[in-house]
């Protein structure tokens, strides 16, 4: 390796080396929104932000970085007494079945977590019970009587998530506290026509008393983090903006409602935190449950500057990440670690309809799953990424991105140039030249920026863009070996080819490894090549040569 160190500027050099290796010792917190699990994840979930965060964990590995990825079940939130009501079981039970279920499906779609926990663990009690106290020692919480929704005739104080109505923003369709058309959080008040979900009855409002976190008393604190925040997704900062420039209210963190974890204060007994408070507690508890389990240090992860948060959601999720969980944290002065990057993208629409498990449209993961192998979903889903504006999934679509990028240009590339090598040589042959890099033919070099220009995209988790110079590399490397013709070169001139064209198989399957790790481990397979040895910056070079395997048919067209 060449290094460029001028001599007068030596010092410089080594400062230089030294915050290039600091920065390669950060520590890397990946976190995915918390699923629920009331149902089984669609694959709206799985794009949302599991897979990304998934992509972008298993490059930041790649790279030799140290990095956990936690993520786990939501688990608390009123829908499970009512599931529970339905089958005649408690929440408990359900939450518990439906995690084993989830996990396992996860599992299946190669989500590389380094630890999948459940909110509704001790550790999780306790922290949401120390957040709490904080808050509330520091005058954060405040006690407001509210007018709240109830159904007389199930004679229950509903909570928001089972009134429906017209929303009076946009007149969209309202669901509780959010309006699913243009994604404002309204007060339940506000919706139009507002109606029990379950026996269609009109909502009456009556009166009872909540503990609410303060939040205007963040404003400031709040803005400051967003304005200096760098690379967030332009979604995540938009949203955060917007929501901040239209004023902060007081939101209440309890509910009327048994599941869940009960609230520490007098005259609160009968009720439970908002799943939304304890959910994004997980966050530490998890870490926490890792680090006991792998006799690491909690405090590295939650309260160091040299730890990097990196937190992945869909965009109906952006402002708990954004505003209020990073309230919480500040409010408990306790230097808790606030997200350094917030990535969020838009939904996957199935003709105009977004996947919604509680609207039971999409297809749920287990029968995608069922249908094509894990790593067809992740190529899709990854080049539909809806990184600004919401994408459609059909199944039309489906095919032609399996058949024309993932069968034809990549698969097929790297099936016909390992068939060619292992047919001729038994292996990626060295070319008779003492010197493999000199001179090193330009569509190679042409090749060696878009490698780095994907590199760019995975860090700016671009995924969708990074996606798409993978198969313009491939593009461009079937073009390579079909130029060159050599199936009709003499022996010197076919080693060379295969040389390249051998190297470029090993590329791309690196560079396309955190989208289909499965698909990749194949190809390394048949190179002989250890992939727990692989590292991230071997993909832009061209050195590689040995036995392989005979190779077969990767990708079947559909
Ligand atoms: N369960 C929520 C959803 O699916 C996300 C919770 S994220 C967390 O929309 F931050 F609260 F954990
Ligand atoms: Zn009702």
């Amino acid at each position: 390796m060449k290094i460029f160190c001028p001599k007068k500027n030596t010092n410089i050099f080594w400062i230089f080396l030294f915050l290039k290796e600091k920065s390669y010792m950060k520590r890397k917190l990946i976190t995915s929104a918390l699923p629920y699990i009331h149902g089984i994840p669609h694959l709206g979930n799985i794009i949302g932000s599991v897979l990304p965060a998934d992509v972008y964990s298993r490059f930041c590995r790649l790279k030799g970085e140290k990095v956990l990825y936690i993520c786990g079940s939501d688990s608390h939130g009123t829908m499970f007494e009512i599931v529970a009501e339905k089958n005649k079981t408690t929440p408990k039970q359900i939450v518990y079945q439906n995690h084993k279920k989830v996990k396992d499906i996860f599992k299946k779609f190669e989500i590389s977590f380094d630890y999948y926990g459940i909110t509704d663990s001790k550790i999780n009690e306790e922290f949401t019970n120390h957040i709490f106290k904080k808050l509330d020692e520091n005058n954060y919480i405040i006690e407001v009587e509210v007018e709240n929704a109830y159904c007389e005739k199930c004679r229950k104080f509903l909570p928001d998530r089972f009134i429906e109505g017209k929303c009076s923003f946009c007149g969209g369709l309202a669901r509780g506290d959010q309006c699913d058309d243009c994604g404002r959080l309204i007060d339940v008040k506000e919706i139009i026509d507002s109606h029990c979900i379950f026996c269609k009855g009109k909502i009456k409002f009556r009166k009872t008393k909540h503990l609410f976190l303060n939040l205007p008393k963040f404003e400031k604190e709040l803005f400051e983090f967003v304005e200096k925040s760098r690379g967030w997704s332009k979604l995540a900062k938009m949203e955060t903006l917007g929501f901040l420039k239209r004023g902060l209210k007081p939101r209440a963190i309890t509910r009327d409602a048994s599941w869940g974890f009960k609230v520490p204060k007098k005259n609160y007994e009968n009720k439970v935190f908002y799943v939304w408070f304890d959910a994004p507690i997980g966050y530490l508890s998890f870490t926490k449950e890792w680090c006991l389990k792998n006799d690491q240090n909690f405090e590295d992860w939650w309260k160091s500057e040299d730890t990097e948060l990196v937190q992945f959601m869909g965009k109906d999720n952006t402002i708990f990440h954004s505003i209020i969980f990073p309230a919480m944290l500040l409010g408990c002065r306790e230097n808790w670690k606030l997200a350094d990057r917030l990535i969020s993208c838009g939904w996957l629409k199935t003709e105009g309809i977004k996947f919604s498990k509680s609207r039971g449209k999409g297809l749920t993961t287990e029968e995608a799953l069922k249908k094509y192998p894990a790593d067809y979903w992740r190529f899709v889903l990854i080049s539909l990424y809806p990184e600004q504006n919401d994408s459609v999934f059909s199944i039309e679509v489906f095919r032609e991105i399996i058949n024309n990028e993932f069968a034809d240009i990549i698969g097929n590339f790297i099936h016909r140039v390992l068939s060619f090598c292992y047919s001729n040589f038994g292996m990626i042959p060295k070319p008779n030249k003492d010197n493999i890099d000199h001179p090193i033919p330009e569509e190679i070099k042409e090749l060696k920026n878009i490698s780095n220009t994907i590199t760019k995209n995975f860090e700016d988790c671009r995924f969708q863009e990074a996606l798409k110079n993978i198969v313009h590399y491939g593009k461009k490397a079937n073009a390579y070996f079909n130029n060159n013709e050599p199936w009709k070169k003499g022996e010197e001139e076919k080693k060379e080819i295969c040389f390249y064209s051998g190297n470029l198989v090993k590329n791309l399957a690196i560079l396309i490894y955190p989208i289909v790790p499965n698909f990749s481990e194949k190809v390394f397979e048949f190179l002989n090549i250890n992939p727990k040895k692989l590292k991230w910056n071997e993909a832009e070079k061209f050195d590689y040569m040995g036995k392989i395997k005979k190779s077969r048919p990767l990708i079947d067209k559909l």
